[in-house]
């Protein structure tokens, strides 16, 4: 069976005529890249893996990204092993987290608009997220389509943004959920590092805005006008035209590029339900500061 996609919004397709358990083809793998480049994300059905196909899987499509700092458990409180990381709500025994847990409620920033690793200097390429166990209502992980956000800019504000540098950390997104304690080494972890505001695809050439809740800062900015800044340009990328809606199956596997989209995980009211997520994720190839920015046939 071929592989073949059917476009559900302009950012999302869903794949078909494919099992990721067996070694894929590279033909196959040409598809699933060239899927990434049109869509953004894709959505895979019924693909029952364990952790280790996931993570044969994921680096059929490029190198893992070191998981390592994005987190606040302590080694002994992780339930998953090294290359995959725990989007869950539960503990190392596989039960929901209190409400009050600190990493449950460190976890809740996935509620806010994001690109992941953003706060990495190197940030991520794609996200690969399965999902085990779904709530029967709430959890959808939304995308917002930062190609289509840049192409809707006024030519003013193009102009405006085009080199930018802003400033990001996973100190600013907590800090927004009032979420401030963090201990002298997570402070010393999660130091702000530098990214685009404006990211050209390598191999489309098309162009996105780079926002996520970890920006807090523009560099040569006040930060309240920087803040106000990013918060209006996220309204802006984040309108429902823009925006795809997942809502999880069993068993779903979804894939997207942070380098063009944008996500966030919705509620779910019935805290004692498990959402089992877990993510591989494959490495950026660069610094976004060092970014080629040449249009196509300039
Ligand atoms: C992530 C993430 C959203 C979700 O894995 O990076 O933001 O729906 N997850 O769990
Ligand atoms: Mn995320």
């Amino acid at each position: 069976m071929t592989i073949a996609i059917r476009q559900l919004h302009s950012v999302c397709g869903e794949v078909e005529g494919v099992d990721l358990r067996r070694p894929l083809a590279p033909g196959e793998i040409a598809s699933i890249h060239a899927g990434m480049d049109r869509f953004g994300v894709l959505v895979f059905h019924d693909q029952h893996l364990t952790d280790d196909q996931q993570l044969e899987f994921s680096r059929s499509l490029g190198p893992l990204e070191e998981v390592d700092g994005g987190h606040i458990s302590k080694p002994e409180e992780l339930r998953l092993a090294e290359g995959l990381a725990d989007v869950s709500n539960l503990d190392r025994d596989g039960r929901p987290l209190e409400r009050s847990d600190r990493r449950r409620m460190f976890g809740l920033g996935n509620r806010l608009w994001h690109s992941d690793s953003s706060y990495r200097p190197i940030p991520a390429k794609y996200s690969i997220l399965s999902g085990r166990s779904v709530p029967s209502f709430g959890g959808d992980t939304q995308f917002a389509d930062m190609r289509a956000a840049y192409d809707a800019l006024d030519d003013e504000t193009k102009a405006q943004v085009e080199d930018l540098v802003c400033e990001h950390s996973l100190i600013y997104s907590r800090g927004q959920l009032g979420f401030s304690e963090f201990t002298a080494e997570e402070k010393v972890k999660f130091a702000p590092v530098l990214q685009r505001l404006v990211r050209a695809h390598p191999t489309t050439r098309r162009r996105s805005l780079y926002l996520s809740s970890h920006a807090g800062g523009i560099i040569g900015w006040p930060m309240p006008e920087a803040r106000f800044f990013l918060r209006d340009l996220i309204e802006h990328a984040t309108q429902r035209e823009f925006v795809h809606s997942h809502r999880w199956r069993v068993n779903d596997l979804v894939i997207w590029d942070n380098r063009q989209t944008m996500h966030r995980v919705r509620p779910f009211k019935d805290l004692t339900e498990r959402r089992d997520m877990r993510r591989t994720t494959i490495a950026g190839d660069g610094p976004t500061i060092a970014q080629e920015m040449r249009r196509t046939g300039t």
